[in-house]
């Protein structure tokens, strides 16, 4: 079992925090002003979400918030990622600004900052206005210009109380995922749209970057990758071929640009898609970052898969690995190395781990506990390799636990649950599981600790 002495790499003022995303949880997706997002467009296509669940009211946090912020307190941390819904504060394409939807926030992050915990902002977890998705989406260069204006909104709003921002959640699952793969919103299988979709997004960073730091003194802008340690499944060369191109789709193509070193030449050469640069794009894109989050999951052992999707590598399943719910295998050591590779080869200024957690089949005991012995272990590991990564050199400032609260899995609906918090869906009933009482227990263990120490 990790303790806090496990810990003890981890800095003094090491920011423990908590992480969710708007239509994961917030519901109330008709009310003040919201328009529709690509989110509510997929989630309403018969067939695409299992179980055809959808974020209509999700964990109802729009009216609930209060009672959320409540539990972060009885976890005792210090700081919640979230995310703006962009169609609840720009909901049409004419770029007027909603009153009613900055408010809703303007609320939460007053509530945060009296709880004494810090708010870090997440300006796009994938809910693209549908209104902006009907003028051509992320393909469009447009996209990124409008994100830019919805990014300066948001900072002059909550500027003066938000400090830590961060542009794009997992841009590889809006381009690859969403755009490639079709199995997230917009739900396009088109290779072309998918590497223009991610060109966008990057572009979209770095103009919204500019204009986060012409608009809020003080501002630390990141954003957010989700990064796999990729291993070959054998010694063939063609696995081994397979695996450098799924490292480059997967981590070299998302990191590179915005480290100032533009696009890797093996995946453009790969992709074979012209990319719409423009004079000073790369620039824009590659401006220093204050930090990186690194959203962590799973390493990917792949072998070849000549037959592809783009990069013609398929995942494999490793034979005897403890997996969770979601078929994902548990291996807390790539998160050691992938945040030790990520020091050693970019250099960051800063890291979070941004995102990181796993889902369970949990059940209510009959005296509405949840005991979650998984969760709690697999917790434990991450933040052993977390601790084993500052010992060895990362600049990690922090944990977000995935997630708060128990919530729409995207494809996978109600049925994942990967909350430190249960929620039980019909009464909107929450509850903390052992997994949350334990993170509760080590933040305030190494707290203590930090304060011998000082
Ligand atoms: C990440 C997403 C997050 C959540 C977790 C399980 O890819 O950023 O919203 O769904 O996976």
């Amino acid at each position: 079992m990790t303790s806090a002495d496990d810990l003890r790499s981890l800095p003094a003022d090491f920011v423990w925090g908590t992480a969710t995303s708007a239509y994961q949880i917030e519901g109330a997706v008709a009310e003040g002003g919201r328009s529709p997002s690509i989110w509510d467009t997929f989630s309403h296509t018969p067939g695409r979400i299992d179980a055809d669940d959808n974020g209509d009211v999700a964990c109802d946090h729009y009216h609930r918030w209060r009672e959320d912020l409540a539990l972060m307190r009885e976890l005792g941390t210090d700081a919640y990622r979230f995310s703006v819904a962009w169609p609840r504060v720009v909901p049409g394409a004419d770029g007027v600004v909603n009153a009613e939807g900055l408010a809703f926030y303007d609320r939460l992050v007053d509530g945060l900052c009296e709880a004494g915990i810090t708010p870090h902002l997440t300006l796009y977890h994938w809910d693209l206005p549908q209104a902006q998705q009907d003028r051509g989406g992320w393909p469009e260069r447009a996209t990124a210009e409008r994100f830019a204006e919805y990014a300066a909104v948001v900072g002059e709003k909550l500027g003066d109380r938000v400090k830590d921002w961060c542009t794009l959640n997992e841009p590889l699952c809006s381009a690859w995922i969403g755009h490639l793969e079709g199995r997230m919103a917009p739900g396009l299988t088109d290779l072309a749209a998918a590497v223009r979709a991610s060109y966008h997004l990057h572009l979209g960073h770095g103009l919204a970057t500019q204009a986060l730091r012409a608009t809020v003194p003080g501002a630390r802008v990141g954003i957010v990758n989700n990064l796999s340690p990729i291993v070959p499944a054998s010694d063939r060369p063609e696995d081994i071929e397979a695996a450098r191109r799924a490292d480059g789709h997967t981590n070299r193509w998302w990191l590179d640009p915005v480290f100032g070193r533009g696009y890797p030449q093996d995946m453009l050469d790969l992709y074979g898609v012209e990319l719409p640069v423009r004079e000073g794009d790369l620039e824009l894109i590659g401006a220093p970052l204050d930090w990186l989050g690194v959203n962590f999951y799973f390493r990917q052992v792949v072998e070849a898969d000549p037959a592809g999707p783009a990069p013609y590598a398929r995942q494999v399943p490793v034979e005897g690995a403890p997996t969770t719910y979601m078929d994902w295998e548990v291996h807390a050591q790539s998160l050691e190395d992938i945040l030790l590779r990520v020091t050693r080869e970019y250099g960051p200024e800063r890291l979070y781990v941004t995102e990181n957690g796993s889902a369970y089949v949990d059940t209510v005991a009959p005296d509405g506990s949840v005991s979650d012995p998984e969760r709690t272990r697999y917790l434990e590991e991450h933040l052993a390799a977390c601790a084993r990564a500052v010992a060895g050199g990362a600049p990690l400032a922090g944990y977000f636990a995935w997630s708060l609260l128990d919530n729409f899995e995207w494809a996978y609906g109600y049925d994942k649950r990967f909350g430190l918090v249960h929620v039980d869906y019909a009464t909107q009933k929450r509850t903390v599981k052992g997994s949350g009482r334990r993170y509760a227990e080590l933040i305030a263990g190494h707290r203590g600790r930090g304060r011998k120490a000082a």
